[in-house]
């Protein structure tokens, strides 16, 4: 069963608890750091593609007398959003249920656009870019945090991670995805019309025994549970038995230190001038 989005598109990550959990592990010190240096107090955020909310509302501690404004097309995700707001207390968080093709905001509305892995849905953002330009304000900030799976880096090759990654890759690649976004990020935000004025690719990995293990353990979460890996197998990508063994193997790969897995983000932040 795949993990179909409300406009119809086939979202590879999912929704499912493991998937949840992933998103939820992040945050606006982490996954925004780049951005909080540019954040005033009194600013409006908008946070596209927002999940479950967890940059969104560290984003909105950071703007106490503006507001943080998350969207994304998955009402269940914005259900969990709200409710991690209500309960953080915070009184200048909303979260909207809506699609980045088509923004529910008068033009001009906000002072920065944030997105972390949002653009990475789309085989082409310049839809995305067209929508974020008119919700800005002349002079706005956007920033953006995509992953770079092709730029990823696992070994030796045949590792059961990598088998994780690739499988996951190839089916954002089938659903008009662009997993290999990231390297393109610069250019792709120079041609849609905005200054970039910071870009950086980061690898980001689990270097000690402890953080490797919960890495792990929420791969293999994942592997049981999303839509992409059933999907994959229908596809013939994988036998149920690769599927098995994969799992099997991660959990011997936790602990084993030989075995490098680390991720590659691209990070850039870009001025829009209208003229
Ligand atoms: C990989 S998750 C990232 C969530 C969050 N930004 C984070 O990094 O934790 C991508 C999110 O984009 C949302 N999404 C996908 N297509 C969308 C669209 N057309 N409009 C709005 N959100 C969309 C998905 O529902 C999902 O919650």
């Amino acid at each position: 069963m795949q993990d179909t989005n409300s406009d119809d598109r086939v979202y590879a990550f999912g929704y499912s608890p493991a998937a949840v959990g992933l998103m939820e592990s992040r945050s606006a010190e982490v996954n925004a750091a780049f951005l909080l240096p540019k954040l005033a107090d009194d600013m409006s955020v908008l946070d596209i593609g927002c999940g479950p909310g967890s940059i969104t509302t560290g984003l909105a501690d950071k703007v106490r007398s503006g507001r943080a404004v998350g969207l994304d097309i998955e009402a269940g995700q914005i259900q969990i959003a709200r409710e991690r707001a209500r309960s953080a207390g915070l009184r200048n968080c909303e979260f909207d249920v809506g699609s980045v093709l088509d923004l529910p905001y008068p033009d001009s509305s906000f002072d920065v656009v944030f997105g972390h892995t949002i653009l990475m849905q789309f085989a082409d953002p310049d839809p995305v870019f067209n929508e974020v330009k008119r919700v800005l304000r002349p002079g706005g900030i956007i920033a953006f945090r995509e992953l770079d799976f092709a730029a990823s880096l696992f070994g030796p090759a045949g590792s059961a991670i990598e088998a994780v990654w690739s499988t996951l890759r190839r089916s954002i690649l089938d659903n008009d995805g662009f997993p290999d976004i990231g390297r393109h990020l610069p250019r792709l935000v120079s041609e849609a019309g905005f200054q970039v004025e910071w870009a950086r690719p980061e690898y980001v990995n689990a270097s000690t025994p402890e953080a490797r293990k919960a890495m792990y353990g929420a791969m293999a979460a994942l592997w049981q549970q999303a839509g992409f890996v059933g999907d994959a197998v229908e596809a013939g990508w994988l036998t149920q038995d690769e599927r098995a063994q994969v799992l099997s193997r991660l959990d011997v790969e936790a602990g084993d230190m030989r075995v490098l897995s680390s991720t590659t983000y691209v990070e850039v932040l870009a001025r829009y001038s209208a003229d």
